[in-house]
């Protein structure tokens, strides 16, 4: 188990695990997961546009769901299990892939929170239709507009990830 801040003056200790990693961290009860999983932690790829919960960039999923991390304090994350994008191969996730086939990104900013959002569906709906990605993916808010580009990205990922389209 890594540790990390221990006895720094913090307010509570608690364990997660991230990315298949256990962390052991004492933490400020106004410290949110974003806070810790970027600014803490180094992981980079969560992104923060509003820090209100209005664009979805800094979406990481927690225990299969996808969860808004600049809404969540990172106490109420113990004992929880947080992947983050840093989790996806860069090469080889039929995912980051289709992603990449579609162009589905300009500034990239937005990127991360999207495709968490589209694992996060994947992962308990493989084969889903042109509606229900539409649905999963209208809480990421995109300032460069590639909108149209999700749709097919996660098409495609799906396809290759053995559902097909319905
Ligand atoms: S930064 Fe979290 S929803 Fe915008
Ligand atoms: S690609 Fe630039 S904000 Fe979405």
């Amino acid at each position: 188990m890594r540790e990390k801040w221990q006895d720094d003056g913090g307010e509570k200790k608690i364990t997660m695990k991230i990315n298949n990693q256990e962390y052991s961290m004492v933490v400020e009860p106004h410290w949110t997961l974003r806070e810790v999983i970027h600014d803490k932690l180094g992981l980079t790829g969560t992104k923060e546009m509003c820090d209100k919960g209005a664009c979805g960039s800094c979406t990481v999923i927690m225990d299969g769901r996808p969860i808004l991390s600049c809404m969540s304090l990172a106490i109420e994350c113990e004992r929880h299990e947080i992947e983050t994008v840093e989790n996806l191969e860069v090469v080889g996730n039929p995912l980051v892939e289709a992603y990449a086939n579609n162009h589905a990104m300009q500034c990239g900013y937005c990127t991360p929170g999207f495709v968490m959002t589209a694992k996060a569906l994947l992962d308990r709906n493989p084969d889903p239709d042109e509606e229900e990605i539409k649905d999963a993916l209208e809480g990421n808010i995109c300032r460069c507009g590639t909108y149209p580009a999700h749709l097919g990205a996660v098409l495609e990922a799906a396809t290759k990830l053995g559902g097909g389209k319905k």
